[in-house]
């Protein structure tokens, strides 16, 4: 039997709507709804049932193309009510663990729902994200997020300080943690991780990353290991290429660590 592919915008797809590169936005192919930019209107009934890469006109008569959003700009465009973790440090952690389709895998804090929505991604569609989080209003936002994009039924959130109360799963494939105190976490950890999986943990000062070590240490875990990704974006013009000069220059320290069961 022959598959069938089509490339086109199907009502309700998320379309990166590209202008220029200081007017990209995120938007759902609605029949009806109408988008403005300082460089005109569009008409999002449009572009419904044209393929990805179309380039309509807006209603002042400038282009715009109709691109495959990246899982990087689905994070990024994340609606954020706390700091995100970035696609450059994301992708390298994720490369780190051994998680994929079906995985069930804890991530502590919730935030904005941007590393959820990753995770969500990677373990779908019959894995599970346990996300953790304590305050509601933040799930609340990251719930909004993560349907926004789809994966509703790979996330679970609960919303509890997790350095007091711990988690209620056990022989979980990997642990993200992105919160200011990992510390306190990795005792928690070590119980619902399975053996020879990884936890993996994002800060942005060394002191923390002391701790956090001193605490995996104490956990017994093994084959730690700390990472900085640091990333330049170079600028292509005919008159020259070279590095930009300003960017981000700092994000988080990276840490994985694998959990061994301790021998008697
Ligand atoms: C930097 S944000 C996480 C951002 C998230 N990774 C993202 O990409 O959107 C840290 C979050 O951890 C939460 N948090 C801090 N300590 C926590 C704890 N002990 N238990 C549960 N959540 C915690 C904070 O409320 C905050 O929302």
């Amino acid at each position: 039997m022959t598959k069938e592919f089509d490339n086109l915008i199907k009502e309700k797809d998320l379309v990166l709507i590209y202008l220029d590169e200081k007017r990209q936005f995120l938007a759902q192919a609605v029949s009806g709804l109408r988008m403005s930019s300082d460089l005109g209107d569009l008409d999002l009934s449009d572009i419904v049932k044209k393929p990805y890469g179309f380039v309509g006109k807006t209603h002042l008569g400038k282009d715009f193309y109709c691109l495959k959003p990246s899982t990087a700009d689905l994070m990024m465009k994340a609606r954020r009510t706390t700091t995100i973790v970035y696609p450059k440090d994301l992708g390298y952690l994720m490369l780190e663990t051994a998680i994929g389709p079906g995985s069930r895998v804890i991530e502590i804090g919730t935030g904005s729902g941007a590393l959820t929505m990753v995770l969500a991604k990677f373990v779908a569609p019959d894995g599970i994200v346990y996300s953790y989080e304590r305050r509601e209003d933040f799930i609340e936002n990251a719930r909004k997020n993560i349907e926004r994009v789809g994966y509703a039924q790979n996330v679970e959130f609960t919303c509890v300080d997790v350095a007091l109360k711990g988690f209620n799963q056990t022989d979980i494939d990997a642990i993200f943690i992105d919160v200011p105190e990992p510390w306190a976490i990795v005792p928690k950890a070590a119980v619902a991780l399975k053996g020879g999986h990884h936890l993996v943990s994002w800060s942005p000062n060394v002191e923390q990353v002391k701790r956090t070590i001193e605490a995996l240490e104490a956990c017994s875990f093994k084959r730690t290991k700390v990472k900085e990704i640091i990333e330049r974006e170079m600028l292509v013009r005919l008159q020259g290429v070279r590095p930009r000069e300003r960017g981000i220059t700092h994000t988080a320290y990276l840490i994985r660590a694998q959990k061994i069961i301790a021998t008697t």
